[in-house]
């Protein structure tokens, strides 16, 4: 009988030897050319001090290294408060607690983003999108994104405030929009990665109008807070009245300031990720006509007003979300995990402080699991049944993202209502290339479409259609 001994080594896994700053610009300006090049270099795991001052923080995008990572991050490894996100959504944010306070924040949170509360949130989702989309006039060039940014972001005030109406409703709703826009610029992103660019360096400087938004969405928030406990009506159901009626177990109910870290967390975390993921949806159902037919045929399969549940159960539309989310996923890293004591992943020997993330791209990208990994094929979801550490586009472990049921609801529904009753068409034939905005992935340019018109039946519009680009 032979025996294997595990080769465990102590050096920290090797990386691109850059130095750090310049690998921080290569990461925040070309955040795909940065991990695609250095996984062909260095493989399933790397060094890459990309994000904070941390010079041991790893990259993993091995299956069997991620289980390990996100099923023992309450273990030797924990899950730290993220200092990348804690400039927009501050110190008490689920984002940036650790912990028993994070793990009770999580446990009062999950409740409304699932199950029947959830449900009940498909009739607003179909009738926002048809709201939106019934104003576009034929021949209307659009950007896909941002009409979808106006739907999400309907639907996340509603859920988090129960409001959607009035003026305090449409300013919170603008500025929040223009907060999120800003950072499509790379200098704007860059804030969140460099602390010593958050000065104000005058009237245009991207600082003193990050702060500016900021401050004003502040004070509405504040403002909002201020009225429902003046009006303090428990029968509400949205996530504030349950934020203000929860107590702490010394039976202390929340501050103003962290009622306000949180929802500013579940606007912002709530609305923008989900209307990146639908307008890349979008894009990839009307850059390949055969794979908008075969939606619109298993759509036409329930018939006239289906119930939501029915359309989040379709299969193919499951797959088209997937292969979405799988292909440029929207976060491309999990957020950090943090080795507590000194443990072994994947044959290195990991002292304490080093710092981990899964590397969602990387993973979702990977030959062995997803042949033609560029190529958009919905099928493959069909085909083959991928585990929560080959496809993760939602993180795992303490930290899995809390809003997945309510994100794959919205894709769901939104892109059913659209298809069943519009016709669109690129307004583009050329490829639209993944762009950094903020820690997110999202289209460049934010998909360029055009309104063709109303769809009556099978293929048929109101309007004439031109030739398809
Ligand atoms: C397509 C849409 C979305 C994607 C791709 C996405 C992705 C993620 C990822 C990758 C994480 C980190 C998980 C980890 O490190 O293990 C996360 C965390 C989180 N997400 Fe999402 N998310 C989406 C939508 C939403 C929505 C709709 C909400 C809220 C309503 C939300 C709220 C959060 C929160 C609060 C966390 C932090 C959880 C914690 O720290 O415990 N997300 N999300």
């Amino acid at each position: 009988m032979t025996t294997t001994t595990k080769q465990i080594t102590m050096k920290l896994p090797d990386g691109p030897k850059t130095p750090d700053w310049l690998q921080k610009i290569q990461y925040i300006t070309d955040p795909l050319g940065y991990m695609d090049s250095a996984y062909q270099r260095y493989g399933d795991i790397f060094n890459a001090p990309i994000i904070g001052n941390f010079k041991r923080l790893l990259l993993v995008s091995a299956p069997e290294g991620l289980q390990q990572l996100l099923t023992r991050d309450t273990k030797e490894f924990y899950a730290p408060s993220n200092g990348l996100l804690q400039v927009l959504v501050g110190d008490n944010s689920i984002f940036c607690l650790e912990g028993d306070r994070h793990r009770r924040e999580r446990k009062l949170l999950m409740p409304p983003f699932h199950g029947e509360r959830m449900r009940a949130y498909g009739q607003i989702i179909c009738e926002l999108t048809e709201q939106v989309f019934s104003q576009l006039t034929p021949s209307t060039t659009f950007s896909g994104r941002s009409v979808i940014q106006n739907i999400s972001i309907e639907i996340i005030l509603n859920v988090v405030f129960g409001i959607h109406e009035g003026e305090s409703f449409h300013n919170l709703k603008q500025l929040i929009s223009s907060l999120m826009d800003s950072f499509q610029s790379p200098l704007t992103s860059s804030l969140l990665f460099f602390p010593f660019l958050r000065k104000d360096l005058g009237a245009w400087s991207p600082w003193r109008n990050f702060s500016c938004l900021q401050q004003q969405i502040e004070q509405l928030i504040y403002a909002e807070i201020g009225d429902r406990r003046a009006q303090n009506d428990p029968s509400r159901t949205d996530i504030l009245t349950l934020l203000m009626s929860a107590r702490d177990e010394n039976g202390e109910e929340m501050s103003d300031l962290q009622l306000h870290d949180e929802l500013i967390t579940l606007l912002f975390a709530g609305h923008e990720t989900t209307a990146t993921a639908i307008s890349w949806a979008l894009y990839w159902i009307h850059k390949y006509p055969e794979i908008r037919d075969k939606l619109l045929q298993e759509l036409d399969t329930l018939g006239d007003s289906p119930e939501p549940m029915s359309i989040f159960k379709l299969p193919y539309l499951t797959a088209v979300c997937n292969e979405t989310l799988r292909i440029y996923p929207v976060a491309p890293l999990t957020v950090p995990r943090e080795v507590k004591e000194p443990v072994e992943l994947m044959g290195y020997q990991l002292e304490p402080g080093t710092r981990v993330y899964g590397c969602i791209y990387l993973t979702h990208h990977r030959e062995d699991l997803y042949p033609q990994p560029k190529e958009f094929r919905p099928e493959r979801f069909l085909e083959r049944q991928y585990t929560n550490y080959e496809f993760f586009p939602f993180g795992g472990g303490a930290r899995r993202c809390i809003g997945e049921a309510l994100a794959m609801f919205e894709m769901k529904l939104i892109l059913a209502t659209i298809l069943s009753n519009y016709q669109l068409a690129l307004a583009d034939s050329r490829p639209v290339r993944p762009q950094r905005r903020g820690v997110t992935l999202a289209p460049a340019g934010g998909v360029k479409m055009v309104m063709k018109g109303r769809r009556i039946g099978q293929g048929q519009t109101s309007e004439p259609v031109a030739s398809s680009v």
